[in-house]
Parts: C-alpha cells; structure tokens; sequence
C-alpha cells in the first residue's frame, strides 16, 4: 500500500489522513503544505489510536472553544495549553539549541512586556520592598568567553503573593520587579531584587480545568526571567531558578534546565550589605549568560 496520497482519492477509514492530504497537494507554499500535511497525519493517527467517540471530539471542541473565549489583550490562554502541554518548550528548544555552550533557553511565558524599562546598573526592581532582598550581578559573554559590553539584559519576575504587575494593575506599581539593564564593557550586569517565589500560572480558565481534572497541579518553581541580546549574537530567553524551591522536578510548563539552576546564598554581611544598600542579610546570586554567535 502506497502512503503517497493520489490526487482524487476518496475517504476511507484506512486512507483517511492521504485522501485528506492530496487535497494540499498543490498548496503552493511548500512549508505550509509540509506543516498541514503532517499535521493531518498526526491527527488521524490520533483519532485511530484512541477510537475517540462523537461525545469526546464535541467535548474537545467545546474546550478549545472556551480556550479562545478566554484570550484577550492580556490573557492568552492558548499560549498557556501550549504550554501546559509542553509545546512551547519544545517549539523554544528545537530554535534555540544550545549546542552545549550558549546559555540554555527556557519559555517566555505571558508576563513579558515589549516596553521594560530602562534602568541603570544596580537598580532596584523592587518598586514597593517587599520580600527577602537579593543581590544579582552576572555577566554577558560570548561563546569564546569574550566580554559581551553594551550588551542588554531585560528581566522579570513575580512578586511576594505570585503575581506580576500586569496581572494587578493600579495595586502595584508599574513596572514592579521589572527592568532592562546594559552591561558594562567587561559584560557585567548587577541589580537589587527580592528572592523569588513559587507560584501557579493563571489556573481560573479551561486550562486550570484541565489540570484540575487530570491531576495536575498549577505551579511553577521560583524563578527569574532573562531576555539577553546583543549586536551580533543570537538572543537567548531563559529563566534562572532558584536550587531547592518547591516545583524545580514538577514544573507545570515544563521549563526547568539544570543547568538554569543556581544557589542563591545567604549573605550575613554588614559592611558588604551596607555598601550595596541592602539589608545586613540578604541573598546572592551570580549568572553568567553565554551567547552564540549570530551565524553559529
Ligand atoms: C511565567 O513564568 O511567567 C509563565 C510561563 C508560562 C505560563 C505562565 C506563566
Ligand atoms: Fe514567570
């Protein structure tokens, strides 16, 4: 039996996905006749393999129906099933290979903002002071180890109760715990911040549902989101997470590297603490972030 579909093939349950995909035969993007000809394949084959009932595919329907209902300018809940399903780690993953030398990447979630604002070297993100202080300072290099000056470091994070400032606005300032940075010519970076905490991902729409009924639960470890760009290099979206939080073996979106994960110190010295401007004890923590070339 031929796989190739046959241009005017009729349906059948055995040749169902080739009657389908003859019918992109002359999709004249080659890429997208690629896409949905697999994506038909893949489809079919599912269907077949779990028999699934009229009852079932209404009830998918009506799902990815909620899905959509729930989106919209600040709420994208199909960017959260992909998510919660792995995809986005993986679409991030299979674009972004690290290829053992660059910083690993990690999803971007929903929380980013185009405009970050500019702050400068030592900042802190911390607009209303609550929470454990924390000291980042960290590095841009090159895959050579070469300083990455001028380099730019934008980075995000949720607060003490869990959320970001754009899921409460007028109750936090703007642009808490929010801020992008420019590393010094030897590639450093350094900013004041709050440890981070664990947290659940938006779980009051069909996908929180999902979890629900599935067993799953929301939660994601703690961490802080990374863009690093620079002229010349490929940009990397990463995350550092904090070793020992609750989650780092259970992420519900799946974006836990190890090697992303690092140990944020406590730090019981006075006169260190006050040269920083920070409480006598405070946590540390140190990231370096290796690009790849652009061409690379
Ligand atoms: C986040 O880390 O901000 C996040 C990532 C994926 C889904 C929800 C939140
Ligand atoms: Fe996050």
């Amino acid at each position: 039996m031929t796989t190739e579909a046959s241009a005017g093939e009729l349906f059948s349950e055995e040749r169902s996905a080739e009657a389908v995909n003859a019918a992109f035969d002359n999709a004249p993007d080659p890429r997208l006749r690629q896409v949905m000809q697999s994506l038909v394949r893949h489809l079919h084959d599912f269907v077949k393999d779990v028999e699934l009932t009229e009852e079932e595919w209404a009830a998918g329907i009506a799902f990815l129906t909620a899905t959509g209902q729930k989106c919209d300018d600040v709420r994208q809940e199909f960017v959260l099933l992909s998510d919660v399903l792995g995809v986005s780690m993986l679409v991030e993953t299979v674009n972004h290979r690290a290829k053992g030398v660059a910083t690993e990447s990690t999803v971007l979630g929903p929380f980013h903002v185009v405009e970050s604002p500019p702050r400068p070297l030592g900042a802190d993100i911390s607009l209303d002071h609550r929470g454990e202080s924390c000291l980042v300072t960290g590095r841009v290099t090159g895959p050579d180890g070469e300083p990455i000056g001028g380099a730019i470091v934008d980075v995000w994070q949720a607060d003490e109760d869990g959320f970001y400032d754009v899921q409460r606005p007028g109750s936090v300032p703007s642009a808490n715990l929010r801020g992008l940075f420019t590393t010094e010519a030897d590639g450093t970076f350094w900013f004041r911040t709050i440890m981070p905490h664990h947290y659940p991902i938006p779980d009051d729409g069909p996908v929180g549902r999902l979890l629900e009924v599935t067993g799953r639960h929301p939660n994601r470890p703690a961490h802080i989101h990374f863009i690093a760009l620079a002229d010349g290099y490929a940009p990397v979206t990463t995350h550092l997470f904090a070793a020992g939080s609750a989650y780092l073996d259970s992420d519900a979106v799946f974006g836990v590297k190890p090697s992303l994960v690092r140990d944020f110190a406590v730090v019981e010295d006075p006169a260190r603490a006050a040269e920083l401007g920070l409480p006598d004890r405070f946590r540390a923590v140190d990231f370096e972030i290796v690009l790849l070339r652009s061409q690379e």
